[in-house]
């Protein structure tokens, strides 16, 4: 998990039971977010980052069945919804912000609302108003297509503590 978001308290904790429960809380998430946010997806190898964003991204296209595939090794997907450009980043192969500037997708920033997988890579100014997502699989849970995550929301609670009421409850 970062450190860089250590300033950042947690603002709540879900639990999702199955799959369909994570893309539903995407999919509320996505209800919520202007041009500008950034939405740092954290958790290990197979945890749920990508289906998380992938919910995401559909709702924004309105479209549940659109074509999202994980950026793991092209790196960047964009996509064009009507509330702002998605950029959808995975960052596990590169070394760390240097890599990040390489994409080029820096100037997007401000207009575009990112998802990035693989976050302790990223530039640590990005960490500024980012909303953190830490998603885990809880000990004990049953292996299989359909398991239990838990999902923890960090940030700063001024920039998403109203907000999130609309997503969590
Ligand atoms: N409750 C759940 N929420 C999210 N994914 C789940 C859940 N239960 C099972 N899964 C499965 O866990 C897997 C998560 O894979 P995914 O590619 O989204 O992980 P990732 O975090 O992006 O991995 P990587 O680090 O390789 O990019 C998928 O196969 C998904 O079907
Ligand atoms: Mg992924």
């Amino acid at each position: 998990m970062s450190n860089n978001n250590q300033m950042a308290g947690s603002l709540h904790e879900s639990s999702c039971p199955d799959q369909m429960a994570t893309t539903a809380l995407a999919a509320r998430l996505a209800g919520i977010v202007v041009a500008g946010d950034l939405i740092a997806l954290s958790g290990g190898l197979g945890a749920g980052k990508t289906t998380f964003a992938r919910a995401f991204i559909r709702a924004l296209l309105q479209d549940s069945t659109a074509e999202v595939p994980s950026p793991t090794s092209t790196l960047v997907q964009t996509y064009e919804t009507s509330v702002a450009d998605v950029v959808h980043t995975d960052l596990y192969r590169l070394q760390g912000a240097e890599d990040v500037y390489d994409l080029g997708i820096e100037d997007d920033r401000p207009e575009a609302v990112f998802l990035v997988e693989w976050p302790d890579r990223m530039p640590d100014y990005w960490w500024h108003d980012a909303l953190e997502i830490r998603l885990k699989r809880p000990q004990g849970a049953p292996a299989g297509e359909d398991e239990a995550r838990t999902v923890g929301f960090y940030g700063a609670a001024e920039s998403w503590a109203e907000r999130l009421k609309k997503v969590v409850s």
